[in-house]
């Protein structure tokens, strides 16, 4: 019943997405993270909006922690649950890009099949895939959130890269391996992206 949407008419909004756009002078965009948990994701996303802010630009960082704290609260880990997840963030991000932003999205964004159905709301160039690449080993070795420790022990089903699949991106705008650099340079990285490309 909840998918629904017989009784449903879409409303037209004069003031059109293009419109909204020029009048916060930039082109709308969608920058999609995706990697490992504890790969970098939301330190590279959130240097990227400090820089993004500082040119006097308008963006918003959607982060995996933070919307699970809200809007999803109700979804946990299961594949069913991610899919679900993935799905409110990408139509969440849509809508901030009608409303002109910019937006960051930082999720694990493990499954394939998520991120080309998260692509697919978007317009040709629109969307941005970046592949935060740090290997396994290298984000369970930081352990930021001791979640690694934790999964291995039992107490964390459904972990990424444990009992939870990770499939990485084969066509991603962009590729950061944050074992060469810091995180500055590749957010610089992301800028620069983000900049030749309009
Ligand atoms: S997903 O796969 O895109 O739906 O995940 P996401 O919404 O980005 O949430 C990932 C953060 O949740 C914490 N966490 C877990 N991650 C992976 N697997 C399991 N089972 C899990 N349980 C909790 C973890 O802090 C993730 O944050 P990051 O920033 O990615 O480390």
């Amino acid at each position: 019943a909840l998918r629904r949407a017989g009784n449903l008419h879409w409303q037209h909004i004069d003031v059109d997405r293009a419109t909204r756009a020029r009048s916060l002078g930039q082109a709308p965009r969608c920058v999609w993270f995706t990697g490992l948990s504890g790969s970098g994701k939301s330190t590279i996303a959130n240097l990227v909006d400090r820089r993004l802010q500082a040119m006097g630009l308008h963006a918003f960082v959607l982060d995996g922690d933070n919307v699970r704290h809200g809007l999803n609260r109700d979804l946990g880990f299961t594949d069913e649950d991610r899919v679900e997840n993935l799905r409110r963030v990408g139509e969440v991000a849509r809508l901030m890009t009608d409303a002109g932003l910019i937006v960051l999205v930082s999720f694990i964004s493990p499954f394939r099949a998520e991120r080309r159905t998260a692509r697919a709301l978007f317009g040709e160039g629109e969307f941005l895939e970046v592949f935060v690449d740090t290997p396994m080993a290298v984000a369970e070795a930081r352990d930021v959130k001791g979640l690694y420790a934790k999964a291995r022990r039992g107490d964390l089903p459904n972990f990424t890269g444990i009992d939870s699949p990770y499939e990485a991106p084969e066509a991603a705008e962009l590729v950061l391996d944050t074992t060469s650099a810091p995180a500055e340079e590749l957010a610089e990285r992301v800028v620069a992206m983000l900049l030749g490309r309009g």
